[in-house]
């Protein structure tokens, strides 16, 4: 299809920028949400992204004035996706919400509309049951930030046609972004999914209280853009605490969300969106004091527990290609991919940090797999 119009669906983080990358692409974008006073927060966090592209000479003026021009808004379901080719629903992580939207959505957009959600985690198959067109929904799942993090995982749902999906992996393209195609939908596909251990291990972490986020992070400051503690707070701790309650229910009760998490979250405080989540971000980003790293664990613990859940993925064949699996996380938050970073440090090594993370905890999704000890996997 060729596709010309876009409707987003929630103007929160995820949603502007979602908008923000198809007026950027050159689409006619529709951005609805249900309170007008969501949609202008959205909009100001879309001028301000524009306005820092033409500061540093990305965009002209003119192509700013352009993209705003090719923005409208509505608080009316109906009206926003009347007749647009391509729906992007961006809305909070619940299930039933989403299936809510997806039979208004079928109501409302002309038969021929692909539907597409950008579910952190959550099945699309079952997102897509809600609607009489489930051959034409599929998943499109963007990384935060929307503008800058190159990954899309366009998912196939169990009855999502070839064509959707070409659909949605085409505009990812036209977007700018590497497209990775996700054969099996399953829980958190491939990005979140590998993530997964390593956000349980962060709670598990934090609820000891030893060491703190801080000598934790510290470890990681040199390393990575965002230390792991800080990626928590910068997703928000309720989406963090939404999906692991979901992985509990659908992969295993170790990922059951941890005490300290859930009583953040109870005290409203959810991180950078609020100004304070385990670090203080009323100064716009945490000052982590980076003096007194943890001996306890290094960089090679967070790595064992991905390599291993990448693994699963394609044990489970939620892709059979190792490669996607490395592009996929080389491109949602920046690093390198799983694969050559076992190949660099040795499986061996992976696996006995694996055991040893799975024994002090009791955690069996920690466990090594078979082709974990195997150590064949070759990028
Ligand atoms: N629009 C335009 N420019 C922006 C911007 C925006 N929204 N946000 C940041 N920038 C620019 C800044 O102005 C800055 O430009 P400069 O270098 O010219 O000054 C540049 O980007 C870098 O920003 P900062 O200096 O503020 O800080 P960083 O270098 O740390 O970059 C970051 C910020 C891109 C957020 C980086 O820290 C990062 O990549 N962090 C990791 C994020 C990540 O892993 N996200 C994935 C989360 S998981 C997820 O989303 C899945 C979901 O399902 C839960």
């Amino acid at each position: 299809m060729d596709v010309k119009k876009i409707a987003v669906i929630g103007a929160g983080a995820m949603g502007n920028g979602i908008a923000q990358v198809g007026l950027m692409a050159g689409y006619m974008v529709t951005m609805n949400d249900v309170e007008q006073r969501f949609i202008d927060r959205g909009v100001s966090t879309i001028r301000d992204s524009l306005s820092k592209f033409v500061a540093k000479g990305r965009i002209t003026e003119d192509q700013n004035r352009d993209m705003l021009a090719r923005l409208t808004t509505s608080t009316d379901l109906k009206s926003a996706v009347a007749d647009v080719d391509l729906v992007i629903e961006a809305v909070f992580e619940d299930l039933d919400l989403k299936k809510k939207i997806f039979k208004d959505l079928d109501a409302y957009a002309r038969p021929d509309t692909v539907l597409a959600s950008n579910t952190s985690s959550m099945s699309i198959t079952s997102i897509a049951s809600a609607a009489g067109r489930p051959e034409r929904v599929v998943g499109m799942h963007f990384f935060n930030p929307a503008v800058l993090l190159k990954l899309v995982e366009v998912i196939y749902a169990n009855q999502s046609s070839d064509a959707a999906v070409q659909t949605a992996y085409d505009v990812a393209k036209k977007m700018n972004k590497v497209p990775v195609i996700v054969k099996k939908d399953s829980p958190g596909f491939i990005y979140n999914r590998v993530n997964a251990p390593t956000s349980l291990l962060l709670q598990i972490i934090l609820d000891k209280g030893s060491p703190t986020p801080a000598q934790f992070d510290a470890v990681f400051k040199p390393l990575m853009p965002m230390t792991p503690f800080e990626l928590l707070d910068y997703v928000g701790l309720d989406v963090v605490e939404h999906i692991q309650a979901y992985y509990a229910q659908t992969l295993s009760k170790d990922y059951a969300p941890r005490k300290a998490l859930v009583d953040l979250v109870k005290g409203g405080t959810l991180g950078k969106k609020t100004g304070k989540g385990i670090y203080d971000w009323s100064a716009g980003r945490p000052l982590i004091d980076t003096s007194n790293p943890t001996a306890e664990y290094d960089f090679t613990h967070m790595v064992a527990l991905q390599v291993n859940e990448a693994t699963k993925c394609l044990e489970e064949g939620v892709t059979n290609d190792p490669g996607d699996i490395d592009l996929a996380m080389a491109n949602g938050g920046g690093g390198m991919g799983p694969f050559v970073l076992a190949k660099s440090i040795g499986w061996d090594k992976l696996v006995a940090r694996c055991t040893e993370l799975a024994d002090k905890f009791g955690i069996e999704v920690f466990r090594p797999t078979k082709t974990m000890r195997e150590g064949k996997v070759e990028v």
